[in-house]
């Protein structure tokens, strides 16, 4: 978006949750991307010597935010798989990982802040919804959901993924932020193909709440761009060019224009 990655949004907003570790699963072949996050000592000595300052920032802003690490997935087998497959990059003191999907962007930053504050009163595994029009959920794993003393703070009593619009069991759909508590892992060996014959993290999840593990939602109220097709890609490119000090007067009288002459 403008000059940062989608990967490097996400990762920033991990590390201000508090992450000190990425591990980013992707396909075999596809682990170069880990590399945007190693220094460039020499690179950044020629930017010093030469006084650019602006960009000596931007290219060491990544490298520091956090220690990354790559998950290998052999097979597209589903998000349930993928998740599965950080298991080995677990450490004995990790209680509860948090899975972000990069390309789905929720803003304004900081949700996992307060899923993490409701996963300190609640225990369990904490996700985020977004409160969506009922015609629009089919894409979407849907929460069934009861209230608790928050507004924003639902409890969870079960989840479909990708429902028919009048299966939907509410209009709460995920949007791909979850702070999961460890015991995900052992739920998604058993879990069998779901929606679209694939591995579903929805159907771990499910599992989960059967057993009586605390699953809760904070049901965020701000915007969400989807980056995974480029229909929305262009939109969120747009919208975050608009809303930067350096490009966006200039594109915004430019779109003003181009519009106009459609
Ligand atoms: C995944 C999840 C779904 C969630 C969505 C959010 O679906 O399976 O529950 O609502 O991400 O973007 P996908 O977009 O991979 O089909």
């Amino acid at each position: 978006m403008v000059d940062t990655p989608g990967i490097e949004l996400v990762a920033t907003e991990a590390a201000e949750a508090g992450a000190d570790r990425l591990v980013i699963v992707t396909s075999p072949g596809k682990d170069a991307v880990a590399r945007y996050f190693s220094s460039q000592p020499e690179l950044e000595e020629t930017l010093r010597e030469r006084g650019k300052t602006e960009l000596l920032a931007k290219v060491r802003r990544g490298p520091q935010l956090l220690r990354v690490e790559t998950a290998i997935q052999e097979k597209a087998l589903g998000l349930g798989h993928a998740v599965s497959c950080a298991e080995p990059n677990l450490t004995g003191a990790d209680d509860a990982v948090a899975v972000l999907l990069p390309d789905d962007l929720v803003l304004p930053r900081g949700v996992l802040k307060k899923m993490a504050a409701v996963r300190a009163e609640f225990g369990g595994s904490v996700l985020c919804a977004f409160d969506i029009p009922r015609e629009e959920i089919s894409p979407f794993g849907v929460f069934d959901v009861r209230e608790t003393n928050e507004d924003d703070v639902k409890r969870v009593i079960g989840m479909v993924e990708k429902p028919a619009p009048a299966d939907a069991p509410s209009t709460f759909a995920a949007a791909g932020r979850y702070l999961l508590d460890r015991a995900v892992f052992d739920a998604l060996k058993r879990i069998t193909p779901g929606a679209g014959g694939e591995l579903q993290l929805t159907d771990a999840i499910v599992l989960l709440i059967n057993e009586g593990h605390p699953v809760h939602v904070v049901v965020h109220r701000g915007g969400r761009h989807d980056l995974g097709n480029p229909g929305g890609f262009l939109r969120a490119a747009v919208d975050f060019a608009l809303l930067d000090p350096e490009y966006g007067p200039d594109l915004r009288q430019w779109l003003e224009g181009r519009i106009g002459t459609a």
